[in-house]
C-alpha cells in the first residue's frame, strides 16, 4: 500500500472556550511561541514527507490565505477549502479532500494538538497493519472531554466521543490517518462529525480502525491555559517543534532565560520576564515591569513597574504604568 503523502487540517472551529482572544483571530492562527499554531503543524507534516496539504477553513476562514500562501515559503502545497457553513469534522474532511491532488491515503490533524507523537511512524504503521483508518492516541488522567476507545491489540473495537463514564483512558489524540475509499462514503454537503458518525460506522460496518498509541508530549491547545502551557513548554523544550526550531535559527526571536523575547522588541534592563513568557515584535516593556507566563502581542507597550501574570495582552495594546492583570485578556 502506499504511504501517505497528503494532508488536511481542520481549522475551521469557532474556538468557542477560548473567547476573547478567538474574536477576530481563528484558534489555529493564534500565536504559539512566535508564530500561528498551524505552523507548527504545516512544516510538522512537510518534515514527515506530506507533499499537499488542505486548510479545512470555515471560521474566519479569509485569515489563512494571506499568510500562508501557496505554502512554497513552508516548502509544501497548500490549498484552501472553504465551508460557507461549517460541515462539522466529517463533512470538512470530505469537502477538502475534493482538492487533493495527489492518490493515496490522508493524513488528517485536528487543528489545535500540540505534539511531538511520531508522525512517520504512524504513517508506516498505518501501511503495515493495512488499516482502512488509524489514528493517534495516548492516554490521559480523566477522558472525559476527549473521544475513549477500547482495543484488542492494535485494532479499535469502540469509539466513544465525550461521555460521563469512559470505557479506558486511551483517546483518539487528534491526527487521523483515512484510506480514500473511507473519505468517499462521507457524504457530501452535510452537517457530519468524525468522532460521532464516522468511526462508529465505520466500526460497525466491519473497516480496520488501528489504533497508533504514542505517549509523547500532548496538548489541545483548545483553551487559554493550555495555549500559555504550549508557549512556555515550547521554550522549556518539554514540547518540541521544527517549525519553533526553524524560528530561533531564523533570528526574529531569541530566548533569554525562561522567556522568549523578539529580536524587535525593546524590554527595558530593569524588567523581570520569564516563566514561559513571550514578548513579540516590536512590543516594548518599560522598567520594572515584571511578566510572568504571558503572551505579550507584537507592537504592544506594557508600561513602568506594570505587573502581569498568566495574562494576554492584544497587539498594538498598550497596558499602563503600575497597573496589575491576573489571568486576564486586555485590548482584545
Ligand atoms: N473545517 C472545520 N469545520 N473544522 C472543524 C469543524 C467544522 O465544522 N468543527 C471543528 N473543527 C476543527 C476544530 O477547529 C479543531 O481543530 C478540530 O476540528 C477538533 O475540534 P474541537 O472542537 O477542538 O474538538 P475537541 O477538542 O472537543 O475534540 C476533538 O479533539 C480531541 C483531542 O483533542 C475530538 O476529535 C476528540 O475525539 C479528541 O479526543
Ligand atoms: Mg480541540
Amino acid at each position: 500500500m502506499s504511504r501517505a503523502q497528503s494532508a488536511i487540517l481542520l481549522v475551521g472551529g469557532f474556538g468557542t472556550r477560548l473567547q476573547p482572544l478567538t474574536l477576530k483571530t481563528p484558534k489555529p492562527m493564534l500565536s504559539v511561541a512566535g508564530i500561528p499554531f498551524t505552523q507548527h503543524q504545516i512544516v510538522k507534516a512537510r518534515d514527515a514527507g506530506i507533499q499537499e496539504i488542505v486548510l479545512a477553513t470555515s471560521y474566519l476562514a479569509e485569515i489563512f490565505e494571506p499568510y500562508f500562501g501557496d505554502g512554497s515559503r513552508f516548502g509544501i502545497k497548500i490549498r484552501y477549502a472553504v465551508e460557507e457553513v461549517a460541515l462539522g469534522t466529517g463533512g470538512a474532511i470530505g469537502n477538502a479532500a475534493n482538492m487533493l491532488h495527489e492518490d493515496g491515503p490522508v493524513v488528517i490533524f485536528n487543528g489545535d494538538v500540540l505534539s511531538s507523537h511520531d508522525l512517520k511512524g504512524q504513517i508506516n504503521f498505518h501501511a503495515e497493519n493495512k488499516a482502512d483508518i488509524s489514528l493517534y492516541l495516548t492516554e490521559v488522567e480523566d477522558a472525559r472531554a476527549y473521544g475513549a476507545v477500547e482495543m484488542s491489540g492494535v485494532n479499535i473495537t469502540s469509539f466513544n466521543e465525550k461521555m460521563e463514564n469512559p470505557p479506558t483512558n486511551i483517546i483518539n489524540a487528534g491526527c487521523y490517518i483515512f484510506n480514500r475509499e473511507i473519505i468517499s462514503t462521507i457524504p457530501q454537503g452535510e452537517v457530519i462529525s468524525v468522532e460521532r458518525q464516522t468511526f462508529p460506522q465505520a466500526l460497525a460496518s466491519g473497516k480496520k480502525l488501528c489504533g497508533f498509541v504514542d505517549r509523547s508530549y500532548w496538548l489541545d491547545i483548545g483553551t487559554p491555559v493550555a495555549l500559555l502551557k504550549a508557549t512556555s513548554d515550547l521554550i522549556s523544550g518539554v514540547a518540541t517543534s521544527v517549525a519553533y526550531d526553524e524560528l530561533l535559527a531564523s533570528g526574529a526571536y531569541k530566548k533569554k532565560g525562561t522567556a522568549l523575547i523578539a529580536t524587535s522588541a525593546k524590554v527595558s534592563d530593569s524588567a523581570l520576564v520569564g516563566n514561559g513568557s513571550i514578548v513579540g515584535e516590536a512590543a516594548r516593556v518599560g522598567d520594572g515591569a515584571k511578566i510572568s507566563h504571558s503572551i505579550i502581542g507584537d507592537g504592544a507597550q506594557i508600561g513602568d513597574r506594570a505587573d502581569l501574570e498568566s495574562s494576554f495582552i492584544a497587539q498594538n495594546a498598550l497596558f499602563p504604568a503600575g497597573s496589575i492583570a491576573k489571568g486576564q485578556f486586555f485590548g482584545f
